[in-house]
């Protein structure tokens, strides 16, 4: 980390959004988001396509930097604040990782796949403890049995499931604080979702988990607090139970009844 660039203090919100606002070129995406996610929940946000949900949780990492793109507001996650140019977007990025719809494992092996951040990140790790990181990481995600004989394989040649979980484990031996998904298992079937799923409550309490979802059901099943978006803008968030049996706008109530789109 070079000298100007600003680490995040310990103890911080895993995120805290306040006025957001996003414009690509003229288009405004967000509009004002206000929220805060509380530590080791998981949130969902749900809402039609295109209502800026992606948007949202790609500003919580900084990965919205095109030139085109204009932001106004504050937003501080995991106790950076993103929108300061002295900011630190590697270490960012490592407090706050990303899975994203199809599984994107790189081209290397299982092994080098979850030793990746490390090498990046922590590059003096000895290599006895990098490889404890590893196992532990791969035991996390319930891949550790299927792979521990073929470590040296191509990641390329798991399943699609087993593929997405390493992209789960990739990210945590660098110990991360915020969890994002954006649609993570839409690319997977029933079971390879129910296995995602059952992975995300596993981790609930340990990692604070914000997930974008088009699966309303999935919201239910796996989310503590729900937040609904429409049209760039956040309609509501509430405990997810009640937000689908006792919504407060008229909005989320004709969504849920499935009255868009
Ligand atoms: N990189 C981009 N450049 C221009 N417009 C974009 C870009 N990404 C998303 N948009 C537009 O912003 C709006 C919100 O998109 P997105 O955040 O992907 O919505 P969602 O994830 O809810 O489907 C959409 O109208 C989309 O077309
Ligand atoms: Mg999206």
């Amino acid at each position: 980390m070079s000298q100007d660039l600003v680490a995040a203090p310990s103890g911080a919100a895993p995120a805290r959004v306040r006025g957001l606002s996003l414009w690509y070129g003229t288009f405004r995406a967000l509009d004002r988001v206000t929220l805060d996610v509380a530590p080791g929940e998981i949130l969902s946000m749900i809402g039609p396509s295109g209502c800026g949900k992606s948007t949202l949780l790609r500003c919580f990492n900084r990965m919205n930097e095109q030139s085109y793109v204009r932001m106004e507001g504050d937003l501080e996650v995991a106790g950076y604040d993103v929108m300061s140019r002295s900011t630190d977007s590697l270490a960012l990025r490592r407090d706050v990782g990303m899975v994203f719809q199809r599984p994107n494992p790189l081209p290397i092996s299982i092994r080098e796949n979850v030793l990746f951040g490390l090498r990046l990140h922590a590059p003096k790790t000895p290599r006895s403890v990098a490889e404890g990181m590893m196992e532990s990481a791969l035991q996390q995600v319930a891949l550790w049995e299927l792979v521990k004989d073929k470590l040296d394989r191509d990641a390329e040649s798991l399943s699609l499931e087993a593929r997405q979980k390493l992209c789960i484990a990739r990210l945590l031996p660098l110990k991360p604080k915020v969890l994002l998904f954006d649609e993570p298992c839409s690319a997977l079937d029933p079971d390879g979702t129910a296995a995602v799923e059952e992975l995300m409550d596993e981790m609930r309490g340990t990692f604070t988990q914000v997930v974008v979802t088009h699966n309303m059901q999935q919201a239910r099943r796996v989310s503590d607090r729900c937040v609904f978006m429409l049209m760039g803008e956040l309609v509501e968030v509430a405990p997810t139970a009640e937000l689908f049996t006792h919504p407060k706008d008229e909005r989320t109530a004709k969504y849920i009844e499935g009255r868009y789109g």
